[in-house]
């Protein structure tokens, strides 16, 4: 796999794999998932819950993780360069679009600031892990600082903004961000 192509390590290490409690997504209904699961589909008729897409999101970070680790040589660099990407496709959208949707709330204004902080240390460590060479002695370190800082940020989401976005925000409110966040993640993975 080149590091030009669209294909993620989701798509490659895991096709049939979709995490818990996420439904099911129609054949030839994207479901947001561009980046993941090959290349462009027709959004036309997507149906797409904006907390859905990135908890799907974030289950494919966290496999690709355990993929990178094992990984070696230049599938290695290749791998963390694919995650590395994904990521800040999902920061972006999170910044762009969701973030903004939330902040007129009491209880999830507070979130927007302390999440785009997460987004920059872990995006701080990616940075220094593209710059060293894979099989660096440091490499190993940072990756793991990067993973936790990652996994902390997502269960922070899942646990606390997550539900209380739910309560605000219903249904439709939901699926109409969700395309909205479907078409930013499609146009910041379309190749340039
Ligand atoms: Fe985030
Ligand atoms: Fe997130």
């Amino acid at each position: 796999m080149s590091a030009g192509e669209v294909y993620s390590i989701q798509a490659v290490f895991f096709p049939h794999i979709r995490p818990a409690g996420i439904k099911p997504v129609p054949p030839g209904i994207h479901g947001g998932r561009t980046h993941l699961t090959g290349p462009p589909q027709p959004h036309e008729g997507a149906d797409v819950d904006a907390i859905q897409l990135l908890i799907q999101d974030h289950g494919d970070a966290k496999k690709a993780l355990q993929v990178v680790e094992d990984a070696r040589g230049g599938a290695k660099k290749e791998l963390f360069a694919a995650l590395a990407r994904d990521l800040k496709v999902h920061n972006r959208v999170e910044e762009n679009l969701f973030y903004p949707a939330v902040r007129g709330f009491v209880e999830t204004a507070g979130y927007a600031p302390a999440d785009r902080e997460a987004h920059q240390s872990v995006e701080k460590a990616l940075l220094r892990l593209k710059a060293l060479p894979v099989d660096d002695p440091h490499w190993a370190t940072v990756f793991d600082l990067m993973r936790t800082q990652l996994l902390r940020h997502i269960a922070d989401e899942e646990t606390h903004l997550f539900p209380k976005v739910r309560s605000y925000l219903d249904d439709a409110k939901l699926q109409e961000l969700g395309k909205r966040m479907k078409l930013e993640k499609d146009r910041l993975m379309a190749p340039v």
